[in-house]
């Protein structure tokens, strides 16, 4: 490893030595980008906030390190603070075992960036493993890698996003209780950035909010718009954007940003599963991740979809947003737009039929798959339709919940600020996935609220509920979804939030979300806790409607008309079943079932085949099996898988 590396190192001296002063990103828009964190910044006075804050004591300079680890392979990235022209651009990491820590790798200090990646393998994952990361002869950050919690009943996630930059101080408050709550794996849905041209001064900032609790467990962080420099991002598979707005499609600052922002933030993610780059050589990291019996698909929302500018016909202020009460879906809903991409479709549906090493299914990404929100930036803001939630185009919404339903997937998401746990309808509403949009971390950049023009509830609202308004809905893009909870600030624009960010009295709908997955029982349960939350207070600190708790199952809601005939699986606990549609090949969906036996649902008259297997669904097949309705038994099947494939 460390002979493999020499050679980068030696060219890594060579190249900053030659070239210390000048611009890593190319062209004008290059020019301005991450000034607080260049090479040079040691040659001139320091101004602003970052600027400053990136200066710290040398045997600080290691910021924070982040980590995964999955089928066998360990990544971590480190992240230094701007070094100076002669200090090292080399890292080390470290592993404590029998009380002794011996040196595993070093890396070289990437530039722009400052940051270093460390892939292990064979990582056993059995035992928790002392790590830590050492600069020079006195930087050093200490953190543990978790072993891989296969034996526990209930993985825990905690889910974050939008950490506003309009409050500069710590995060104390949330970080003191997740160290309590303790989870497994820390979700951070995106705008860890807000200083749109600063993302490594920011990233760092970041970093030193929750080095506390991200140090000793495994961290998924995503970046979102704001991290890259743009108010939204369609990254239209790489185009240049004609502006931050990135209504165009594409991305706005040059590629070596967005690398950077992508390597900081992602490079820790177990491998992409299908890492060709996109255009201007930008990297794809969408992936999988599995955290004791929970499987994570990883998503990248922005990188693939379609920007609205152009492409459809402008009803409101801009191109995004929709302000024409009547529209016609149909019109903005084209053939040809994209929303994840042929590519994430094409993985979600190999995901979704694989269960090795998993009892459920999720999936993370940036923000919802409709547009739950009425008021956008202030109360007085009212939209139909934002272009820039997963909403649109409506048919690739549909298209990807549909994939999310066959593997009984629920989502997690951030990017709203408001935080809401909605039930997706594909063709009718509660037919499809439970999804939990976390609450902004500090709610002070721009605010969201759920409120009916009719101020009504919807359809079958839920019982017992303390909300007014949740129930049966249509999205301002014609989108069914089922309101189960939101988070509303009680103050009606977004100054006055931003002046009560710190009062723990204050009621801004800010916070986290904390998600159960319990793999023996397969009930997950919604927690939303305000940032100023009192654990103490246990569940009456939440946000009222939560927590919210469902089963696996509930994750596809279809009407059922009729069961195939039972299935009693003889050679195998908890098998993975596959029910496939023989008329068009539709895959209804490929679950682990628990126990030796199912009655498969169906959702409507016709032939079906069973596919059956211990991780996927390839040891078994029956065809031509048809439905008894739910009153009739179709009779039972007795099946033996007989021998693992190899
Ligand atoms: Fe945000």
């Amino acid at each position: 490893m460390l002979r493999r590396l020499l050679p980068c190192l030696a060219l890594g001296f060579v190249v900053s030595a030659t070239f210390a002063a000048d611009a890593p990103f190319p062209g004008p828009r290059g020019e301005k980008l991450d000034l607080a964190a260049r090479e040079d910044l040691w040659d001139k006075p320091p101004q602003g906030f970052l600027a400053e804050f990136v200066r710290v004591p040398r045997d600080q300079v290691v910021g924070f390190a982040l980590y995964t680890h999955d089928r066998g392979v360990l990544k971590l990235s480190a992240q230094l603070y701007p070094l100076k022209p002669d200090e090292p651009r080399e890292v080390r990491l470290e592993f404590r075992r029998d009380g002794t820590w011996r040196e595993a790798a070093r890396a070289p200090v990437l530039y722009p960036g400052w940051s270093a990646h460390f892939r292990l393998t064979p990582w056993e994952g059995r035992a928790d493993v002392p790590y830590r990361v050492r600069h020079g002869t006195s930087a050093v950050f200490e953190g543990l890698i978790r072993r891989a919690p296969l034996d526990q009943e209930v993985i825990v996630v905690g889910s974050l996003s939008c950490d506003s930059n309009k409050d500069r101080g710590d995060r104390a408050e949330i970080v003191r209780k997740l160290r309590q709550q303790d989870p497994d794996l820390l979700f951070f849905a995106g705008d860890q950035s807000y200083d749109h041209q600063e993302h490594t001064a920011a990233w760092l900032l970041w970093g030193a909010h929750f080095r506390d609790i991200i140090k000793d467990r495994p961290v998924v962080a995503i970046p979102d718009d704001h991290d890259i420099g743009q108010g939204n991002v369609w990254g239209e598979g790489g185009l240049v954007a004609d502006s931050t707005a990135g209504d165009s499609g594409g991305y706005y600052y040059p590629a070596e940003y967005i690398r950077m922002v992508d390597r900081c933030q992602t490079w820790h993610l177990p491998d992409p599963v299908d890492p060709h780059p996109i255009g201007q050589g930008i990297g794809v990291y969408f992936t999988r991740l599995r955290v004791g019996g929970v499987d994570f698909a990883i998503l990248e929302d922005r990188k693939f979809k379609s920007g609205p500018k152009g492409k459809i016909p402008l009803m409101g202020p801009r191109p995004d947003h929709i302000r024409e009460p009547g529209y016609d879906p149909k019109a903005i809903d084209l053939p040809g737009l994209q929303l994840l991409g042929e590519r994430q479709m094409k993985f979600l549906r190999e995901w979704g039929q694989d269960w090795t090493g998993a009892r459920l299914k999720a999936v993370l990404s940036q923000t919802a798959f409709c547009g739950a929100v009425h008021m956008h930036g202030s109360k007085s803001n009212r939209l139909l339709a934002d272009l820039d939630c997963n909403g649109w185009p409506q048919t690739q919404r549909n298209l990807a919940l549909a994939e999310l339903r066959r593997a009984l997937a629920t989502h997690l998401c951030g990017d709203q600020h408001l935080s809401v746990v909605v039930k997706h309808g594909i063709a009718a509403h509660r037919d499809g996935p439970y999804a939990f949009t976390n609450p902004a971390i500090v709610n002070s950049y721009y605010g969201r609220w759920w409120e009916p023009a009719d101020g009504l509830p919807g359809a079958n609202p839920v019982p017992g509920s303390p909300l007014k308004w949740t129930g049966d809905y249509l999205d301002g893009l014609y989108n069914r979804i089922t309101m189960i909870a939101y988070a509303n600030p009680t103050f009606a624009d977004i100054k006055t939030m931003a002046a009560h960010q710190r009062d723990p009295k204050a009621e801004l709908g800010d916070g986290y979300g904390l998600i159960r997955f319990n793999t023996k029982t397969g009930e997950t349960v919604f927690e939303c806790w305000p940032r100023y939350a009192d654990l103490a207070q246990g569940d009456a600190a939440q946000y009222p409607g939560w927590p919210v708790k469902f089963r696996m199952e509930e994750n596809d809601g279809r009407a059922v008309a009729g069961y195939l005939p039972e299935l009693i699986v003889t050679d195998a606990r908890d098998p993975v079943v596959q029910v496939v549609r023989e008329s068009d090949g539709d895959i209804l969906y490929t679950r682990r079932i628990r126990g030796d036996r199912l009655r498969p649902p169906v959702y409507a008259a016709g032939t079906y085949t069973v596919k059956i297997g211990r991780d996927r669904p390839d040891l078994w097949t029956k065809s031509g099996l048809t439905a008894a309705t739910a009153a009739d038994r179709a009779g039972e099947l007795r099946v033996k898988l007989g021998p693992a494939k190899r």
